[in-house]
């Protein structure tokens, strides 16, 4: 199994250019299961969470074209068959993206229950009980949703809880309704205001998307449509805290400054200078950065999806920073593996105390999610010696070319068996 093998101790100089976003473009595919026409998507990032999408839709009967330079065409002229299978989903939780859209186009879906998750429960409630309340009959048989209406029927759903994926399947299902959808306590992620753009650029009638409240009025059929997926704000928001830990100044471009106000504030408060021109934003890093403090929260506020990275520029920061994690119950698994590079690093139920130390030490770790594997990257960067990074095929869900990219800005990295 691939491993990555980084010497840290440089600065990091040059240019990057940001992807499209991972957790915008997994809900925009699925919406092309709303219309038996093409729809032309670019900036469509090479990842294998695109191509676990990818593969789910084709077993459905969608046309997937190759993706090349970041197209991607998708055409659901016919839906064969309405089922998302175990063995994908289980790869994959955002699959499930899949319910409101199958619903609504055929008025029945099979989709397996995604399962546990690394770090936390993650339940489909409110998944679930958004599409009841539009009408649909959903039950739990043998590890799967079985899902069937005959027309999905606009609802005000109040959601419980702030969810990104449940609002997004949320507003697919009622883009095909019949008549208004309400949804209230709604996300407010860029990536929810993506999709919105790009159903309405299908035809879809929402109001609201970036706000609290959804309004969307059901129309009997989409077209289709081309949209460019945004910039990735989290992969953005990584290779910033990278430059932040290891020093240097990098310029990244094909970014969305707009979307990560939250962490450009904490990288100020760190000492970072950032300059926005455009779509690209400067950073440069002189000098040891200064600790910070953060608790996650839904969007506008800090991402539980940079939380780890943070937690890797504290660890080398001067001073003692507290980092709360609200968003998920067990998300603080990066912080033992960073323990392993000579971290100090206490944890009190959902915060963790972060002393900044003068160095780290290479060490083997081991990644255990996606942005915790981010973590040990940034972490690695700047441990003396080597670090060896197992178990990278996490890293490869959601960071495209993350290797080549750094190696572009001067790192020692490589991917070793
Ligand atoms: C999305 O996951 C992202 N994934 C995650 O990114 C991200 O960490 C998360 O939002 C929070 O920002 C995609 O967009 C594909 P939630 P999602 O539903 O939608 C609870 C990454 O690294 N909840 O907003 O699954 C849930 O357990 C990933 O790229 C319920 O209780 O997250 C959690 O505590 C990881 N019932 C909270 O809500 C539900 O029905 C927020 O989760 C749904 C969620």
């Amino acid at each position: 199994m691939d491993k990555l093998l980084i010497t840290g101790g440089q600065p990091l100089a040059g240019e990057v250019r940001i992807s499209g976003a991972k957790n915008a473009a997994l809900p925009i595919m699925c919406a092309a299961l709303l219309t038996a026409e093409p729809l032309r998507l670019d900036n469509v990032p090479r990842l294998m969470d695109v191509r676990t999408m990818a593969k789910i839709l084709a077993l459905m009967g969608v046309e997937v074209g190759a993706q090349e330079n970041g197209r991607l065409e998708l055409r659901a002229r016919e839906i064969k068959d309405p089922t998302a299978g175990y063995d994908l989903v289980k790869t994959m939780r955002a699959s499930v993206l899949v319910l409101g859209p199958l619903l609504a186009r055929c008025g029945r879906a099979k989709v397996s229950l995604p399962g546990g998750c690394g770090i936390g429960a993650r339940p489909v409630d409110q998944h679930i009980k958004g599409l009841q309340a539009m009408g649909a009959r959903i039950e739990i048989e043998h590890g799967y949703m079985n899902a069937s209406v005959g027309r999905l029927k606009g609802a005000r759903i109040v959601m419980d809880l702030v969810t990104v994926t449940g609002t997004e399947n949320l507003m697919l299902a009622a883009a095909l309704a019949e008549g208004t959808t309400v949804l209230e306590n709604a996300a407010r992620e860029p990536e929810v205001v993506d999709l919105a753009n790009c159903l309405a650029a299908m035809g879809a009638k929402i109001e609201g998307a970036g706000t609290d409240t959804l309004r969307i009025e059901g129309v009997r059929s989409l077209a289709g449509a081309a949209h460019r997926v945004m910039p990735d704000r989290i992969e953005t928001g990584t290779y910033l805290s990278a430059v932040a830990a290891a020093g240097g100044k990098v310029r990244l471009s094909g970014t969305a400054a707009g979307t990560l106000g939250a962490t450009l504030e904490k990288l100020r408060e760190a000492g970072a200078k950032l300059a926005v021109a455009g779509d690209a934003i400067t950073i440069e890093m002189a000098g040891r950065a200064r600790s910070v403090s953060l608790t996650t929260a839904p969007y506008p506020g800090f991402a539980t999806d940079m939380q780890a990275q943070f937690m890797a520029l504290d660890c080398v920061a001067s001073g003692t920073g507290q980092i709360t994690e609200t968003i998920f119950e067990n998300r603080f698994m990066h912080a033992l593996e960073l323990q392993r590079l000579g971290a100090d690093i206490s944890i009190h139920d959902r915060t963790a105390v972060v002393k900044g130390v003068e160095r780290l030490q290479g060490a083997k770790v081991m990644a255990t999610d996606l942005r915790a594997s981010a973590s040990l990257v940034v972490a690695g960067l700047v441990a003396q010696g080597e670090t060896l990074i197992d178990r990278i095929y996490h890293l490869d869900r959601g960071y495209e070319a993350l290797e080549h990219k750094l190696s572009g800005l001067g790192a020692k990295i490589a991917r070793v068996r």
